[in-house]
């Protein structure tokens, strides 16, 4: 059995094949980072325009990256939501098409359940149940996952994604987009003690985040510096930065697991690249014997190759697609 999955819902086209053990035998991207980089940010039309003029090129490239055809293909997975209604409909609609065409099962995934479950993708997986943060451009969240297809949202960013949070201060420093990759690259030079800026950890017991006073505090901090013509400690602005996000992320992700009493944590999304998230919940998961699981780095941003994981459990569970089935832009998850 193949799968062939589609991911569109924000802006990257994507297309993989795997097998029913998550074999991966092809992952593309077409990233469209060069035509957003200029507004600093994604503009909505122009990402779905974008997938309509790439989707079936990338579908054609996953295929025969994988050296098959559509013939030797038996299942069809999409993203459904949520994300970009206009972006999603794309890649949806022409995953309904092929699928009503070839006469194929097809089942819409939830975006969030398939970076819940992308560490699925690698040789060393984790067991159910597990404590998973979700971090990306549009999502900071912590769930409990118990099955590959339950799954209990425990807090939630109240205001900015983590990832957004990083895009913004990117745009504040002219660094460009997406913000993380380079702030991260600048942060490795800085330190990340020079500045103090704010941890929100919105009580004792909250499992909730916040970043938008962080990105308050960054662009107050940058003001002052620039009206006071004084040169801008680039490298350690973006490692303060990067320290305050990363701390609260792995200490609520840890004040997570010890509330789910769970013995693994899993994390996913854009952020989930970032090096000193890594180690940083690389050495507190050891020190407190929890087991980590972290997809490989192109697992981390969007990929269809999660798609193709969330999508065979949905297919499992007889949970197909009609026609006339709708993209969502929110996730019922969160
Ligand atoms: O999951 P993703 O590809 O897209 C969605 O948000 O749907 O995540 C993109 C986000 C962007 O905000 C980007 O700045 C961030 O992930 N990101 C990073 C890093 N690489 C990507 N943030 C921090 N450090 C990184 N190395």
């Amino acid at each position: 059995m193949l799968i062939l999955a589609i991911e569109s819902s924000c802006d990257d086209t994507a297309a993989a094949v795997l097998d029913p053990d998550f074999r991966v035998r092809s992952s593309i991207i077409s990233s469209q980072n060069e035509i957003h980089a200029r507004f600093g940010g994604i503009v909505p039309e122009l990402a779905s325009r974008r997938h309509i003029e790439m989707v079936r090129p990338v579908v054609d490239e996953a295929l025969s990256k994988a050296g098959v055809c559509l013939d030797d293909i038996d299942l069809i997975a999409a993203t459904q939501g949520p994300g970009l209604v206009g972006s999603l409909l794309v890649g949806f609609t022409f995953a309904k098409s092929l699928a009503l065409v070839r006469d194929l099962p097809c089942v819409g995934v939830d975006h969030m359940a398939a970076h819940l479950l992308s560490c699925l993708l690698e040789e060393r997986r984790p067991s159910f149940p597990y404590t998973a943060l979700i971090v990306s451009g549009g999502n900071t969240s912590l769930f409990s996952v118990t099955s590959p297809l339950d799954f209990q949202r425990l807090g939630r960013t109240r205001d900015d994604a983590a990832g957004e949070a990083f895009d913004k201060v990117a745009k504040m420093l002219d660094l460009g987009y997406p913000g993380g990759p380079v702030i991260s690259e600048l942060a490795r030079k800085g330190d990340p003690k020079a500045i103090r800026f704010p941890r929100a950890r919105l009580g004792e017991d909250s499992l909730d985040f916040s970043f938008s006073g962080l990105k308050t505090s960054v662009a107050t901090y940058i003001d002052k510096q620039r009206k006071q013509e004084k040169d801008l400690a680039l490298h350690d602005i973006c490692a303060s930065f990067q320290e305050a996000v990363v701390e609260v992320l792995v200490d609520k992700t840890l004040a997570a697991t010890r509330a789910t009493a769970h013995k693994s944590v899993v994390i996913g999304g854009g952020v989930a690249a970032n090096p000193r998230l890594r180690e940083l919940l690389q050495n507190r998961c050891a020190d407190q014997g929890i087991e980590l699981f972290m997809p490989s780095i192109c697992y981390c941003t969007d990929n269809a190759a999660m798609i193709g994981v969330a999508g065979y459990h949905q297919y499992l569970a007889g949970r197909e697609v009609s026609a006339d089935s709708d993209a969502y832009s929110r996730s019922p998850l969160n």
